[in-house]
């Protein structure tokens, strides 16, 4: 499918990534001045070149030419093409784009599962404040939760019965099976309709746009004999995989908090949360996963674990932790006393000494390294090699071989082996990057395109002239026809200039940086603006390009026939008029010739 994004969209999801937060994914970099500097990605250094420039949003490597905004570096790092560099970042800043929007049938389907699941939580929230939700708010209480609460995160009751919310969506005109496509009711073979929630305490699951999109509902009777929880399927907008519970809720607190705690369930939440604690998201009874991590940046670098100790579950997720490693995420473990979840523990101790153990929550690696210390040495090969996926997980490797050390001395096992093991998973992370640096060493510095190819070099410092000085756009521009130019890779930012120049306006730096998606001419771009040029004869040297191109373009066309001449003569054909073109060709070449002074 092909697929055009409107640039308006482009422009939101740009402003929505923050490109010193985007680097810092890949690169470690240090502040220095206004700007941030660090090893180039691009390029093999020892001192950094690279920098980040947060106030015009733009990356630049004056070791290799490396240059550009949040669309140009992705696409260079991942070696992805400019809508994918777009969607990726739009999904990490929790944009849907417009091409999705744009498939109308999809749009509306998606805008009737919202509606729908929106119907559905305002007929459990009223349900629960309502006579018949009188146990219901109970249980609700009794847990601690408080009213303001239960109203913000969606809390509700879907009574008991068969047809309640089926019965209530007839006077409002929704049918049954538009409430069976958003997963609230359930389909019997002879084709009639029941409600799938009853009896159970709603938890409502909102997107980060603020719509509800699923529901959790928990049994409120413990002796009824059903499942604890039963949860909305999955559907067009519902993924467990890329949402977490009560983030948009909790957000604010997330990013002011600089830390993310994790827990593995709805009440867990809500019990954190009544009791103050809500920098909290919660799993929804899935693994961890890249989009998590990804959903979890935005807000901070740091994710502490509160799992039980003690359950099957939460050893999975310690495990599957490093998604959040590999995400750039510090994550960090708070492991609670045994038989305790999140909830009983918060209701046992109260915020502040949740907040401590929070705190105090042990290094991921930590955590794994006192897992492996606690098996007999026979038995600790699986937890070794897990805790070396880890490692291999870090993108910054002073750490990771500090870490290593501390490995091979708390478990007493050779340094260098503990190397050996971990390049063998170095080697097949990078098996899948090389396609990756391939497509980036092909990339050539457009300002610095060689003498040999003097057309293109003259376009290019052309353009450079016409970045830093503008009054040359008179002279460049009626003395050069953009056909003379030919196919320059630099051609699109000149017909740019010159539609600008007709139009009489002037470039601006901003839309300069953001106007090319492509990664050489964004790199062209970025390398200009960052040049800096004093007491050079602008005027002189713009003629000297122009003098360039008209020259170069001249002989080519000596060469054609020169070549026509040979062949003319070897047939025995006259060549007169031949020869008198050459000949005007090669004046006119002297008269540029003339113009273009020695440089
Ligand atoms: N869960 C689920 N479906 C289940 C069981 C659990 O979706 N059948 C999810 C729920 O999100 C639940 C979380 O896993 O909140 C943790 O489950 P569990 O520890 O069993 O429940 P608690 O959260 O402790 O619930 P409660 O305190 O109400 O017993
Ligand atoms: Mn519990």
């Amino acid at each position: 499918m092909s697929i055009s994004i409107p640039q308006h969209k482009i422009d939101e999801v740009r402003s929505a990534t923050d490109v010193l937060e985007l680097v810092s994914g890949y690169v470690t970099l240090k502040k220095s001045g206004r700007n941030y500097f660090g090893l180039c990605p691009f390029h093999p250094e020892k001192t950094p070149s690279f920098s980040v420039n947060p106030d015009k949003q733009i990356f630049h490597c004056f070791g290799c030419g490396a240059g550009g905004n949040v669309f140009t570096f992705l696409m260079r790092h991942e070696g992805v093409g400019f809508p994918e560099a777009v969607k990726f970042l739009a999904q990490r800043a929790g944009i849907r784009l417009e091409f999705e929007e744009r498939d109308e049938t999809v749009n509306k389907e998606n805008e009737t599962l919202y509606y729908t699941n929106e119907f559905a939580a305002r007929f459990f929230q009223e349900t629960v404040l309502s006579p018949a939700g009188k146990d219901a708010l109970r249980y609700l209480n009794d847990r601690g939760f408080k009213m303001e609460d239960i109203q913000t995160f969606g809390l509700g009751y879907a009574p008991p019965g068969w047809d309640n919310l089926l019965n209530h969506a007839r006077k409002e005109s929704i049918g049954a099976e538009q409430l069976a496509r958003a997963g609230l009711l359930i389909k019997k073979d002879d084709g009639s309709y029941y409600d799938r929630f009853r009896d159970r305490v709603m938890f409502s699951i909102w997107n980060l746009s603020g719509r509800v999109v699923a529901f959790g509902g928990r049994k409120l009777r413990e002796e009824e004999d059903a499942p604890k929880y039963l949860n909305s399927p999955e559907t067009a907008v519902y993924e467990k995989g890329k949402l977490l519970y009560g983030l948009y809720q909790t957000r604010d607190e997330v990013r002011q908090h600089d830390r993310a705690i994790f827990v593995e369930g709805y009440t867990d939440l809500m019990s954190l949360v009544a009791r103050g604690v809500k920098n909290v998201v919660a799993t929804l009874g899935t693994a961890l996963t890249e989009d998590h991590a990804r959903l979890i940046r935005r807000y901070t670098k740091n994710v502490a674990l509160m799992y039980d100790s003690d359950t099957a579950g939460s050893a999975a997720t310690v495990r599957g932790a490093d998604i959040l490693l590999a995400g750039g995420l510090d994550v960090s473990v708070a492991g609670l006393p045994a038989g305790h979840d999140p909830d009983s523990f918060a209701r046992a101790v109260g915020a502040d000494a949740v907040r401590e153990h929070v705190a105090r929550a042990v290094n991921l690696f930590d955590f794994k390294l006192n897992q492996v210390l606690a098996q007999p040495p026979e038995k600790r090969t699986e937890g070794i090699r897990s805790l070396l996926d880890s490692l291999a997980k870090l993108t910054d490797t002073i750490k990771r071989s500090l870490l290593l050390q501390r490995v091979s001395e708390a478990l007493q096992i050779q340094e260098k082996i503990l190397w050996e093991e971990m390049e063998t998973i170095l080697r097949q992370k990078r098996i899948g990057q090389t396609r990756r640096s391939q497509l980036g060493e092909r990339l050539t510095d457009l300002s610095r395109v060689s003498k040999a190819n003097k057309k293109e070099a003259a376009v290019a410092d052309l353009l450079r002239i016409l970045i830093h000085d503008w009054s040359q756009a008179e002279f460049i521009f009626n003395g050069l026809d953009t056909d003379e130019v030919g196919d320059s890779r630099l051609i699109s930012i000149l017909v740019y200039l010159k539609n600008l120049f007709k139009s009489g306006g002037r470039p601006d730096e901003m839309d300069l940086i953001n106007r090319f998606n492509e990664v050489e001419i964004s790199a062209f771009i970025v390398k200009v603006l960052n040049e800096s040029w004093q007491e050079v004869d602008l005027p002189r040297w713009a003629g000297d390009c122009v003098a360039t191109i008209k020259i170069e373009n001249m002989q080519v066309k000596l060469n054609a026939i020169r070549e026509q001449i040979r062949e003319a003569q070897n047939r025995g054909q006259s060549v007169k008029e031949l020869l008198s073109l050459c000949k005007e060709l090669e004046e006119e070449r002297k008269k540029w010739q003339g113009v273009r002074r020695v440089k």
